[in-house]
């Protein structure tokens, strides 16, 4: 990101995780409403563990902000970790009981996780060091500085919301939802499905993956709705826009590929089944039928709705293991089991939501320029503007 920059700390049974978003713009009013549904909303999904029972995910503004509106100086967010204190023993950052450490070390790295080639790096033999910056707790971070991209957004109508598209095989054919459907869509179900008549049969398999110590994986869509025309560039390769888009998203844990658009079906299609005609309107402006590219073209939104699907693969903790070794001994063994999640696709989309609204956020501020929310209002008032009267108004013979 180039105007926002993120950074977030904290471990997942350490005392608590902090973020710091530098580049808001002053003057934004802090909508507490939705930075408590936006952390509700990461919670929530069948097949989590029992911990989202324990967590409640109340975010703290220590710095950025006065009297409900943004400074335009760092944000500063503070999330405590509830079951912290039953960790304290192990995870406190002065002194840890060596007993109570013992009895909580990771010797036996789960396949799919970063215990091993973390471990590997950081030069760890308590795998532990590195499961708990690893873990997806991380996430409830950035959801939380996401929700400030959102209220910047929202200030302009942007919006962004998700759906779960396919679980394991089911609905693994379903092409990406639209906005009208993610609308549609009953957002506290349980899995989120996008297709509420595929859920049964999720919270089905669901059951039976539980019943047999397994887990699960699936796809999540992404839609950004009213975006404008002109975020991103084609002119170099690390300002396009589904390239950072791609990134942002990929970063979610465990998500292992990012689509946008019908990309996966554009791909296996002629060209002519593949691209979105562009077709003159009766106002004397132009309309597109199609929307395969979600809404980028060269690297450039195009006015359509902006649509990003993230895969995910099975969660990496299985409780019946997975065939590792012993660091101890180096022996055979399967991997040790931490309380785990089935699956937890319908918190990806909502980090991934939170991931695509930083980006979205980021290119915005790029594209508008200013330090204040007055400034990016008259910014744009002038870009809509110009953008409307394109091309009438531009000379044809302009350099
Ligand atoms: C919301 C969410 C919750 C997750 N919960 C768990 C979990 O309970 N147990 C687990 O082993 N992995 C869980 N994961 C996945 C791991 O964080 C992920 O597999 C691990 O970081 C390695 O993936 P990577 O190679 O993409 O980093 C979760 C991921 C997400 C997005």
């Amino acid at each position: 990101m180039k105007r926002l920059v993120l950074t977030t700390s904290g471990e997942s049974h350490g005392p608590g995780l902090f973020a710091s978003l530098r580049g808001l713009p002053a003057g934004l009013e802090v909508q507490t409403a939705e930075l408590e549904l936006q952390m509700k909303r990461r919670m929530h999904g069948y097949g989590r563990g029992a911990r989202m029972k324990i967590e409640t995910d109340a975010v703290e503004i220590r710095a950025g902000v006065r009297g409900g509106r943004t400074l335009g100086s760092p944000l500063g967010l503070w999330i405590e970790n509830r079951d912290y204190a039953s960790w304290q023993g192990v995870m406190d950052p002065y002194e840890v009981d060596s007993r109570k450490a013992e009895r909580r070390r990771v010797h036996s790295p789960r396949p799919g996780h970063a215990d091993l080639a973390g471990g590997i790096k950081y030069l760890r033999r308590d795998l532990r060091d590195v499961l708990e910056r690893a873990s997806a707790r991380e996430t409830a971070a950035r959801v939380a500085a996401g929700a400030f991209a959102r209220m910047l957004l929202a200030e302009f109508d942007i919006r962004i919301a998700s759906g779960v598209r396919s679980l394991g095989s089911v609905g693994a054919e379903a092409p990406p939802p639209t906005w009208e459907q993610l609308l549609a869509m009953d957002d506290d179900s349980p899995l989120r499905a996008a297709d509420p008549d595929l859920e049964d049969e999720m919270i089905a398999l669901v059951d039976r993956a539980t019943a047999d110590g397994e887990t699960l994986g699936g796809s999540v869509t992404v839609v950004a709705h009213n975006v404008p025309p002109g975020l991103g560039s084609y002119t170099h390769w690390d300002e396009k826009l589904d390239g950072r888009l791609a990134q942002a998203v990929m970063s979610v844990p465990a998500v292992k590929a990012v689509e946008i658009g019908g990309a996966l079906d554009a791909s296996r299609a002629f060209g002519s089944a593949a691209h979105d005609p562009i077709e003159p309107a009766a106002d004397g402006g132009f309309g597109r039928p199609s929307n395969r590219a979600g809404g980028t073209e060269g690297g450039v939104t195009n006015g359509e709705d902006v649509v990003v699907t993230a895969y995910k693969k099975p969660i990496s903790t299985l409780r019946k293991g997975l065939p590792s070794i012993d660091l101890d001994t180096g022996e055979a063994r399967t991997s040790q089991y931490e309380r785990s999640d089935v699956t937890a696709l319908p918190a990806a989309g909502v980090i991934a939501e939170a991931m695509v609204a930083l980006v979205l956020a980021d290119a915005l501020l790029e594209k508008l320029g200013g330090d204040s929310m007055i400034e990016l209002r008259a910014h744009w008032a002038a870009t809509q503007g110009l953008q409307r009267e394109w091309p009438q108004r531009v000379p044809r013979e302009s350099p």
